[in-house]
């Protein structure tokens, strides 16, 4: 995928700025604050619908400014597309998406016409923090994977939230019965989703355990990704409904649904031992990239052609042979990758650098 042009408009610290990065490696440099991450979050807004690191999209306004615009153009085998979304501050929930010359509604009309994978030095979380950040890597991927498990995901949350609701009105007095209408509903929103992230990380498991010998260099690490969930992929429908009817009695005295796959994992382990309580952090940083890795090969090969890369600030925390490993892993694709430091991108051999300061960017 080759991205042609990128637009913003009242975007963050970007007043106005177009930006037509070439082949290969774009590298943008300047200081903290100076604006890289903010054009990286653009991109991953145009590809995903949101940001990378805020779920409130009125922060991505440039202060002082009612809307945002950004607008994307890239081109790929099947031919170009063009991405519009335009953020509005009083009304945060409702975005403006121009896809192809056309206006569209859903937020599945977006995904898939741009796709990235971004790496950055918040993805250490992946490795340590909570099943809540695993699953949101495995939900991004999969969307962009698959239209389809964009949507089924949208309806999963939605009858969650209905069933959440429910089981609260009951502990306030309401009726039980339309509870077993929702348990259908909620079962067979489940199924899509626990076929897909199970079939997907299997494939995860086999690419990232190869990045990661291949990055580490050292082969006596085996690091392994495994699914975990209380369903089965096969007839997941059968067995959600009769948990849900085994811990009845514990969702309505915590008024919350407690089966599900919203209470999924991925299980990391090196050599059989956790990674988010065992792993030193070389070896988390390391499986992070190697995740993210996994994640460009799937996406490069179920299109035939490589993501964009968005790079923000992680070569500088790799040592040189890392460092090369990554890049020689990455190089076929176009990416943007932003550092503080003209050293940190030795090694890359850039199409491009350009300087981000005072709201714009210059040709370094
Ligand atoms: N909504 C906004 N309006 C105006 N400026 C913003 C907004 N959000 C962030 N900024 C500015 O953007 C800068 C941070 O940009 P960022 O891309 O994260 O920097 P870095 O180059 O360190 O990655 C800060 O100077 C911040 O004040
Ligand atoms: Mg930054």
């Amino acid at each position: 995928m080759r991205l042609k042009t990128l637009r913003l408009q009242n975007f963050r610290s970007y007043q106005n700025l177009m930006m037509t990065p070439p082949e290969g490696v774009t590298v943008i440099v300047g200081e903290n604050g100076a604006g890289k991450t903010n054009l990286l979050e653009a991109v991953h807004l145009c590809c995903l619908g949101r940001s990378h690191r805020t779920s409130d999209d009125g922060d991505m306004i440039r202060h002082g400014e009612e809307s945002a615009a950004v607008q994307l153009f890239v081109e790929r085998r099947d031919g170009t597309h063009d991405i519009g979304v335009r953020l509005f501050l009083h009304e945060r929930r409702k975005k403006l998406l121009h896809i192809n010359g056309k206006n569209a509604s859903r937020m599945g009309d977006l995904i898939g016409h741009a796709t990235c994978v971004i790496f950055s030095p918040e993805d250490l979380s992946v490795v340590r923090d909570g099943p809540a950040v695993r699953r949101r890597y495995v939900d991004m991927l999969l969307s962009q994977l698959q239209r389809a498990y964009f949507y089924a995901l949208q309806t999963y949350t939605a009858a969650l939230r209905q069933r959440n609701a429910l089981l609260r009105d009951i502990a306030l007095g309401g009726s039980k019965a339309q509870l077993s209408v929702w348990d259908e509903q909620l079962a067979r929103a489940a199924a899509p989703l626990v076929r897909l992230r199970a079939q997907t990380a299997r494939a995860l498991d086999l690419a990232a355990n190869r990045h990661y010998a291949y990055i580490s260099g050292r082969e006596e690490e085996v690091f392994r990704v495994a699914y975990q969930s209380t369903l089965p992929e096969d007839e997941p429908e059968q067995a959600m409904l009769s948990q849900l009817q085994a811990r009845r009695d514990e969702e309505l005295r915590r008024s919350t649904t407690v089966v599900g796959p919203h209470r999924d994992d991925l299980r990391l382990t090196l050599s059989g031992r956790e990674l988010q309580a065992y792993g030193s952090q070389g070896q988390a940083r390391t499986a992070a990239l190697a995740l993210k890795l996994a994640a460009f090969d799937l996406l490069s090969e179920s299109q035939g052609e490589p993501p964009l890369l968005l790079l923000d600030d992680v070569l500088s925390e790799l040592d040189p042979l890392r460092r090369r490993r990554l890049i020689d892993r990455v190089k076929n694709a176009q990416a943007l990758l932003t550092c503080t430091d003209r050293g940190d991108f030795i090694g890359a051999e850039p199409a491009c650098v350009l300087e981000a300061k005072n709201g714009n960017l210059y040709n370094a």
